[in-house]
């Protein structure tokens, strides 16, 4: 099917949107508008704070807003809030903190906490005359000139850490940067950065033109490419780790040294293995991710950064580690990340208000940790299972209320399931075989025509 280029959408009214979007996609649907109608917050002054948060919005898009009890970290107990849709998470999140709770819980620490911006831009001339002319005349007026953007930012405690010129030109003929250092507090602090980032270039390009050092030609070549922060911040990190006695690891019949040695080996094969790393890393990121836009944060600049770091050296690797060093068994996650307690939806959604209530109202550095720790906590329980019962039996347990909510299944029905299924590994072909056996009927299509 063919569909038309539509003239001023974004200017339709949200009614005049829904007719259009259902008329043109939807062959017309009164179901589809009642759809999208259903999410509408009944509350008009909710409505119109999700409506504005972003262009063209329809409708709310709902996830589930779950809590992971038990977290004992740096000796407090915390209850994390996770917005995910996968079934399992949360719960694989709750049994790691159980576990731990009992070998003395996670701990965290910064490493450190820099964020990073850079004016990217072309030069053709004399590369030393320019690195002399950076340093001596133009650093202290890139400070100068961003005195007005950064004055707050500098009484709470934070600002411009540190800029440089950096010669790239071997990576692209004439390709240069200024590379600027950021401690953005308890702010993501992407707008300051990009602010500061623009002022930089301006001040670049007067300099050169007013100095009387460069060429004309070496004037003319000067060209501001663009300015932007990096979400890679190799020197934003946190590590979480859990550490206990080996003896402590034993669990039912599995004894402490089997259980290191198979958990070790799939912490060794994703270190080395790129096809493991990706999904050893995403299922860290299960955890991270639901923390980060729980708590109002930007999970694709989380996203893109882990991974760039998780292939520092060349090679896509792992971003946990463990060892076993004097009896004692240590499993860490160092996490490069660069999150906000105040600014952006923090102070706007009322869920993530919430979200940073329950945290205790963490401030930046806290928050990283409780986020890291989630994501610690996931990996553990994935490698836990995985290398023990097989990932499949916890969570096809959590999947079967997905299989039965397609099934359309009644409360009766599932109460049969979840007894039916105690003492047997659930498996969709499995749960579809029995639904239509207690319907009597012979397969899922029959099921779609009552
Ligand atoms: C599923 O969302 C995540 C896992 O695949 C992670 C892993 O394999 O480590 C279970």
């Amino acid at each position: 099917m063919t569909h038309t280029p539509v003239e001023g959408f974004s200017k339709m009214s949200k009614e005049g949107k829904i007719e259009w979007l259902v008329n043109e996609y939807l062959g017309g649907s009164e179901k589809a508008i009642q759809t999208l109608k259903q999410y509408w917050n009944e509350d008009s002054e909710i409505q119109r704070l999700h409506d504005e948060f972003s262009e063209n919005t329809l409708s709310n898009y709902y996830m589930p807003f779950g809590f992971a009890p038990n977290f004992l970290i740096d000796g407090e107990m915390h209850c994390i809030p996770m917005a995910i849709e996968e079934s399992s998470v949360v719960a694989a999140a709750s049994k790691a903190a159980k576990f731990w709770i009992d070998r003395g819980g996670f701990k965290t620490q910064i490493l450190s906490k820099v964020k990073l911006g850079h004016v990217h831009f072309m030069f053709q001339g004399d590369k030393d005359k320019l690195e002399r002319f950076f340093i001596e005349t133009v650093l202290a007026k890139l400070f100068i000139d961003t005195d007005a953007i950064t004055k707050n930012m500098q009484t709470r405690g934070g600002g411009i850490l540190n800029l440089k010129l950096v010669d790239k030109t071997e990576d692209i003929t004439n390709y240069f940067q200024i590379h600027a250092e950021f401690d953005t507090v308890d702010s993501m602090g992407a707008n300051f950065i990009n602010s500061c980032l623009e002022q930089f270039a301006q001040t670049l390009k007067r300099e050169v033109y007013e100095s009387e050092i460069f060429t004309s030609e070496e004037k003319d070549s000067l060209q501001i490419v663009m300015c932007i922060l990096s979400n890679y911040t190799p020197d934003c990190i946190v590590r979480a780790e859990v550490s206990c006695p080996v003896k402590d690891l034993a669990e039912g019949n599995v004894s402490s040294e089997e259980f290191i040695e198979k958990f070790t080996r799939a912490v060794r094969i994703a270190e080395v293995e790129p096809y493991r790393a990706a999904t050893h890393n995403k299922g860290i990121m299960n955890g991270v991710d639901a923390v980060v836009i729980a708590t109002g944060n930007d999970f694709r600049a989380v996203e893109a950064c882990a991974h760039a770091y998780a292939s520092r050296n060349g090679k896509y690797s792992s971003l946990t580690h463990c060892e076993v060093k004097d009896g004692v068994f240590r499993f860490w996650l160092d996490l490069p990340i660069s999150l906000g307690t105040v600014g952006g939806l923090t102070s706007l959604h009322p869920l993530v208000k919430l979200a940073l209530q329950v945290l205790g109202c963490p401030n930046a550095e806290r928050l990283m940790g409780i986020v890291a720790v989630a994501g610690l906590a996931q990996n553990f329980a994935a490698l836990r299972s995985l290398v023990t019962t097989g990932i499949q039996q916890g969570h096809m347990k959590m999947h079967l209320m997905n299989i039965l909510n397609q099934l359309e299944a009644t409360e009766e029905e599932r109460n049969y399931f979840v007894n039916y299924f105690k003492d047997k590994t659930v498996s969709h072909h499995g749960v579809v075989a029995e639904f239509c056996k207690i319907r009597g009927v012979k397969t899922v299509e029959e099921l779609k025509k009552d």
